[in-house]
């Protein structure tokens, strides 16, 4: 079977199952294991750090600090408002994809995002 881009990103946003590519966690990061204190809206599973590279991708900003465009050091804390902001978002998405009549995932952060911080609201003139 093709796997499109988009349902790469779907795949990951949608955080099913889990996928052997994943086990080993986050590169450079606290390791296996580590404990996740402050998850309100994602399930804490092996599909928590690809979401998140989803996002990094979705925003385009692997040149703005990649994961630390929304977090700090520690990855618990809620000091940035882009993750406060990016929560938001998680379940804006859930909501909006729970209107559609097919219960499948249609809307991802890429659906608006397409690479920018900032979507466009307007078509370029
Ligand atoms: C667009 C913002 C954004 C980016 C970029 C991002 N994250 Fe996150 N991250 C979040 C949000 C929001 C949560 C909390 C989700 C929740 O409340 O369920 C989170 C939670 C986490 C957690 C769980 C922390 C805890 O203990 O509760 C880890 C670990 C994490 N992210 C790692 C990463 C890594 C690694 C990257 C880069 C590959 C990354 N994040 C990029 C927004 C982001
Ligand atoms: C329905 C369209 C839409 C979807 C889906 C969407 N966003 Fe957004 N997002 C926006 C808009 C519009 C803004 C700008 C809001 C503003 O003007 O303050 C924004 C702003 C943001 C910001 C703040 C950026 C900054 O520099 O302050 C973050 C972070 C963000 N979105 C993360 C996400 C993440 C993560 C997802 C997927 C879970 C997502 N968004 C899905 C429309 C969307």
């Amino acid at each position: 079977m093709i796997f499109p881009m988009r349902t790469l990103l779907i795949a990951a946003f949608v955080t099913l199952g889990s996928f052997a590519l994943v086990a080993q966690g986050p590169p450079g990061g606290k390791g296996k294991g580590a404990p996740h204190t402050n998850l309100k809206v994602l399930p804490d599973d092996a599909n928590l750090i690809p979401t998140m590279r989803s996002f990094v991708a979705a925003l385009g900003v692997g040149d703005k600090g990649g994961c630390n465009f929304c977090h700090e050091q520690e990855r618990a804390s809620d000091a940035k408002m882009t993750k406060v902001m990016a929560r938001m978002m998680i379940t804006m998405a859930k909501d909006i994809n729970s209107k559609f009549p097919d219960g499948k995932v249609h809307v991802t952060c890429y659906t608006c995002h397409r690479g920018s911080e900032m979507p466009l609201t307007e078509p370029p003139q």
